[in-house]
C-alpha cells in the first residue's frame, strides 16, 4: 500500500479503468489551479467525454458558492471529469446527483459505515464533511455543450492539518479509519463507479439514480434550515423531485422546490 504523502501514480489508474469510457485520457498535475477550470478550459477547446484531470494539489480548488476547497500536496484527491451528456439544459443538475451517488458508493466501499449525502452533493460521515461536488456547465437555450464534474475527497488528511476554521465541520477517511488509503486505488475506484453511475443514469433513467441517491439521503422528514444567496428558509425536507431538487415543506404546508442553497440540519 502507498504510504502517507506518496503520489498517485497516474499510470497505473489509466491502466485499470481503460476498459471504460472515463478516465481513458487522464491529465495529471503536481499543482495545478484547480481541476475544473483545467477541464472547462479543455471542455470548451473540444475536450472528449470522459477526459479526467488529476492533481496532487491545487492553488485556486473551487468550492460552491464561491468558497474556496482547501487543497494541500499529496494527502487528498481533486479529480475532474469531463462529460458531454444528451441532457436539456435544465436537467443537468441529474448529474450532480449522479455523481453524488457514484462518490458515496466508492466511499462506502473504504468504510465500514455508510456515508449520508446532504443536498446536493455533501458527502458527510457521522455529521462531518469528507467529500464535496461542484458541477459546473456551458450550455445554450435548450443545448448542454459539456459538464464538469469536480470531486474533492479528503483522504489522507490528519486532523492536526485541517485549518482551525473547518476543523469541526470536515473529516477524512484516515480520521475515521485510522489507516492511511491508497489513494490511487480509490480514484481508480472513483472512476469506474461514475463510468457505472453515468451508464445507469443514461440506460435506466433519472428515477433509478434518484432512488439510490434518496437511500444516502438521512434528512428526509427533519427540519432544515435552507441558506440561499438572497434568503433562507426553514422547513421539513421531503427529498429530491425528478430533476433534483429539494422538495421543502414549509410551516404550513406549502411545498417548495429549491435549486441552489446550503442546507443545515435543525434537529439530529
Ligand atoms: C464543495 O464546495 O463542496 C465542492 C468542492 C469541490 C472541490 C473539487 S476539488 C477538484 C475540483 N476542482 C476544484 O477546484 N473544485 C473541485
Amino acid at each position: 500500500m502507498a504510504g502517507l504523502g506518496a503520489p498517485l501514480q497516474p499510470e497505473e489508474i489509466q491502466k485499470r479503468v481503460q476498459a471504460g469510457r472515463l478516465g481513458k485520457r487522464i491529465h495529471y498535475f503536481s499543482e495545478i489551479d484547480s481541476t475544473n477550470l483545467f477541464a472547462f478550459r479543455r471542455a470548451q477547446q473540444g475536450g472528449e467525454e470522459g477526459e479526467t484531470v488529476i492533481a496532487e494539489s491545487q492553488t485556486q480548488g473551487k468550492g460552491r458558492m464561491g468558497r474556496s476547497w482547501f487543497s494541500p500536496p499529496c494527502l487528498n484527491l481533486y479529480l475532474s471529469v469531463i462529460l458531454r451528456p444528451k441532457l436539456a439544459p435544465v436537467h443537468a443538475p441529474q448529474i450532480t446527483l449522479m455523481s453524488a451517488v457514484a462518490l458515496a458508493e466508492t466511499i462506502q466501499s473504504f468504510l465500514a459505515s455508510p456515508p449520508s449525502i446532504k443536498w446536493p452533493n455533501d458527502i458527510m460521515v457521522h455529521g462531518k464533511k469528507l467529500a464535496g461536488i461542484l458541477t459546473e456547465s456551458s450550455c445554450e437555450p435548450g443545448r448542454l455543450h459539456f459538464v464538469v464534474v469536480g470531486i474533492g475527497v479528503n483522504l489522507n488528511l490528519p486532523s492536526e492539518l485541517l485549518p482551525e476554521s473547518i476543523r469541526d465541520r470536515a473529516t477524512s477517511l484516515l480520521i475515521l479509519t485510522e489507516r492511511p488509503v491508497d489513494r490511487t486505488a480509490f480514484a481508480w475506484q472513483l472512476i469506474q463507479d461514475l463510468d457505472r453511475c453515468y451508464g445507469e443514469l443514461e440506460g435506466r433513467g433519472f428515477p433509478w439514480i434518484a432512488r439510490r441517491w434518496e437511500s444516502f439521503f438521512e434528512l428526509r422528514g427533519k427540519r432544515v434550515k435552507v441558506e440561499m444567496a438572497d434568503q433562507s428558509l426553514s422547513g421539513t425536507a421531503r427529498g429530491i423531485d425528478g430533476d433534483g431538487a429539494l422538495i421543502l415543506e414549509r410551516d404550513g404546508g406549502a411545498l417548495q422546490r429549491i435549486v441552489a442553497g446550503d442546507v443545515i440540519p435543525l434537529e439530529p
